[in-house]
C-alpha cells in the first residue's frame, strides 16, 4: 500500500504526516512521534488504553490506519490533554483520589473523561461511568474514578470551561 501524505493537527501543532497508509495510528504515534502516553492494552479495541481524540471524539487509536484520516484531523493525546486546565485537574484528583494503581490504564481514562468534561462539565456518576465505558481498568475500581472525574468538574469554573 502507498504512503500517504497528509497534514493533521496534533496537539495543537500541525504535522506533516507521512506514512504507510495500513500503519495503525497508535504506532505512528508511539513510534514516529515519540508520543508514548497512549498504551497498548489488548491491541482489539477493547480496553481502550491506546484513546486519543480524533476531531473531539475519543477513539482506539489501535484499530485506526492513518490512512483513514483526512487532511487536517485534530488529534489531541494525553500528552496535550495534560497541558490543558482541565485534563492537569483530572491528573491532580486521579493522584489525590487513589484512582492511580499501575497506572496503565489512565491516559485513556483521561483523554475519555476530558472528552466527557467538554460536552458535560458536571457529570453525575452515572454519566462518568458511561462516558468510561470503553475504558477497562483491572486494579483500582471504578468508585474512586468516578469520584476523581467529579472532583476534577467540581474544580473547573464555569467561566474556564471554554477553554478546557
Ligand atoms: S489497546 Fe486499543 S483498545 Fe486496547
Ligand atoms: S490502574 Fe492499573 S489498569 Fe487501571
Amino acid at each position: 500500500m502507498s504512503p500517504i501524505q497528509r497534514t493533521w493537527k496534533i496537539n495543537g501543532k500541525p504535522v506533516k504526516v507521512r506514512a504507510p497508509a495500513g500503519r495503525r495510528l497508535l504506532d505512528y504515534l508511539r513510534d514516529d512521534l515519540g508520543l508514548i502516553g497512549s498504551k497498548e492494552g489488548c491491541g482489539e479495541g477493547e480496553c481502550g488504553a491506546c484513546t486519543v481524540l480524533i476531531d473531539g471524539e475519543p477513539s482506539v487509536s489501535c484499530l485506526i490506519p492513518v490512512g483513514q484520516l483526512s487532511d487536517g484531523t485534530d488529534i489531541l493525546t494525553i500528552e496535550g490533554i495534560e497541558k490543558k486546565r482541565a485534563g492537569r485537574l483530572l491528573q491532580q484528583a486521579f493522584l489525590e483520589c487513589g484512582a492511580v494503581q499501575c497506572g496503565f490504564c489512565i491516559p485513556g481514562m483521561i483523554v475519555s473523561a476530558y472528552a466527557l468534561l467538554l460536552r458535560n462539565p458536571k457529570p453525575s456518576a452515572a454519566a462518568v461511568r458511561e462516558a468510561l465505558s470503553g475504558n477497562l481498568c483491572r486494579c483500582t475500581g471504578y468508585a474512586k474514578i468516578i469520584q476523581a472525574v467529579r472532583l476534577a468538574a467540581s474544580r473547573l469554573p464555569a467561566s474556564a470551561q471554554k477553554r478546557k
